[in-house]
């Protein structure tokens, strides 16, 4: 097999595949994949892409991405996210995408928290990452290789040039002019998440071990209607679609009490239903649930298909029944910092994009269905950067060396990691809580243990530091005790 590529991808969700998509035909790439193509956070996303319907619209859609990350984005990000979206999606429609349209072909757009309009696209009811995965799988003009980790990067004096990976039961290595990190996020830390299995944090992890720059890391979002009543690791997400279309939540009692929290009720910017949510069950102890009676059951059927079909085969038959709910973790706020392009400072040749980065675009609390976009429109940017800049470059060949990756004992501790990031660094924080995480989270790292597990501990560390740093509650930060939630 080739060792030599102009650009290698990693990581098959959308900001990876999108980037791909966007690269020319003559330029010589390839993707790797932890695992099947599939088994990514882009392929289980349901609500749909946020995208500004016209001109008039940018300006709301910026205001609306503002107030939802509590005043800490940065702006330039979400001036470019919000106008260039609508170019990028008319693109990626032109490419042939269906989104969900009514009988006459007019695009529908649905209603989620914190938007002040209806603005999300959708496609295949409540399956739209699954149909955009598939369209861009068919799109994939470059080979794809398959159950290929990547355990590091090859930088040198402040140059990348390719990956270590583990593949098929060995270790070697890939170079490349060019690499793109779209690793995603970091949903296998927690205990309770929405995410794919594959998404672990790995690559957060080795920036830390390169003195790569992360930023934002105790942003993380909770998503406020889980079903996490089931053994499977991937808890079952009920889309805040529902919600934007009629759903409500309410208490063992039939209380709808986020009114109490906030006067947007079930509309109110996601960290604030979570902690709602979070603060209600606390101080009532009574169960959460989700009630979707108000809907007609033949629409919600052909509406959302998937939350359905889900439900039913757990005994939940939706609309009817309600169906208990917990915030869980979902999303990453913060990543790998880089530049508009993608770029990360310190290092040549190097880019990140989607979930796994933070331009600061979504500040303290990402508004609902931005993430999508955000991997078409910054996976636009990185492609147009590399079509640029590829030029020749010098090659430099690295050694392999024999750093153990998995070891005796590791699930142990990732089972542990996940039960003390889930208590002590999640959707409430305690400061003392935050510090005995700290400490057990170094403690683990002095153990012998495997190159894997130990780039999860780094970035639960960073997590955790992060969280310590930042002494008042803000958009998904939240300390226990502070009067604002
Ligand atoms: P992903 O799609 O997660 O892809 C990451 C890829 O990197 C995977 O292929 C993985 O295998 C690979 N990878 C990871 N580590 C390695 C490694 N070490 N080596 C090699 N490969 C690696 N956002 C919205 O905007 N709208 C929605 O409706 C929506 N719904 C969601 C529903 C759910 C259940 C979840 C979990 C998320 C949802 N989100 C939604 C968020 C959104 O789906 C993700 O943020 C986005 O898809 C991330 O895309 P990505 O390409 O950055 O990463
Ligand atoms: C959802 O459908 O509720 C997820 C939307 C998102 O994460 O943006």
């Amino acid at each position: 097999m080739k060792n030599y590529y102009d650009v290698i991808i990693i990581g098959s969700g959308v900001a990876g595949l999108h980037t791909a998509l966007k690269l020319s035909q003559g330029i010589d790439a390839l993707v790797l994949s932890k695992d099947y193509a599939w088994e990514c956070n882009t392929f289980y996303a349901q609500g749909g892409v946020a995208v500004a319907k016209d001109t008039a619209d940018v300006t709301l859609h910026v205001a609306d991405t503002l107030a939802a990350g509590a005043g800490h984005c940065d702006e330039d990000a979400v001036n470019l996210l919000c106008s260039m979206g609508k170019t990028v999606i008319d693109s990626f429609i032109q490419e042939g995408f269906v989104f969900d349209t009514d009988s006459d072909g007019n695009l529908l757009y649905t209603q989620e928290a914190a938007h002040s309009t209806n603005r999300i696209l959708h496609a295949s009811g409540d399956a739209t990452g699954r149909a955009i995965h598939h369209f861009l799988m068919e799109k994939l003009k470059f080979p794809i290789l398959y159950n290929t980790q990547v355990t590091d990067l090859l930088i040198d004096e402040g140059v990348c040039y390719g990956v270590k990976v583990y593949h098929a039961n060995k270790k070697f290595n890939l170079y490349a002019k060019k690499v793109v990190i779209a690793s995603g996020g970091v949903g296998s830390l927690y205990a309770y998440h929405t995410n794919a299995r594959t998404i672990s944090a790995d690559m957060h992890g080795i920036c830390l071990r390169h003195g790569i720059a992360l930023r934002d890391m105790e942003m993380m979002q909770f998503h406020p209607t889980v079903f996490v009543k089931s053994d499977a690791v991937r808890k079952q997400l009920l889309s805040e679609a529902l919600r934007g279309e009629g759903a409500m939540i309410v208490d063992s009692d039939g209380k709808r009490f986020l009114f109490d929290y906030d006067s947007r009720g079930e509309l109110s910017p996601r960290n604030l239903v979570s902690q709602a949510i979070f603060d209600h069950a606390q101080k009532t102890k009574k169960e959460i649930f989700l009630d979707l009676r108000s809907f007609d059951c033949e629409h919600f059927k052909k509406r959302f298909p998937s939350i359905y079909f889900n439900m039913k085969n757990v005994g939940y038959d939706l609309p009817q029944t309600l169906v208990p709910i917990s915030p869980a973790f979902h999303y990453a706020m913060g990543g790998i910092k880089t530049d508009l392009d993608g770029k990360i400072a310190g290092v040549a040749d190097l880019y990140a994009i989607g979930e796994v980065a933070c331009t600061g675009v979504h500040g303290a609390n990402r508004l609902a269905s931005n993430s999508l976009l955000e991997g078409f429109v910054f996976s636009t940017r990185v492609a147009s950067n590399i079509e640029e800049t590829l030029g020749d470059k010098k090659r430099v060949v690295f050694a392999q060396n024999n750093e153990k990756l998995i070891r005796d004992g590791d699930k142990l501790l990732k089972n542990e990691l996940r039960a003390i990031m889930w208590q002590d660094a999640g959707i409430v924080r305690e400061k003392k809580r935050l510090k005995k995480a700290l400490n057990r989270v170094e403690e683990m790292l002095e153990l012998q243990i495997g190159k894997l597990i130990g780039l999860r501990l780094l970035a639960s560390r960073a997590i955790i530091q992060s969280a310590l740093a930042r002494e008042h509650s803000l958009g998904a930060h939240y300390i226990l005790g502070e009067e604002k939630i």
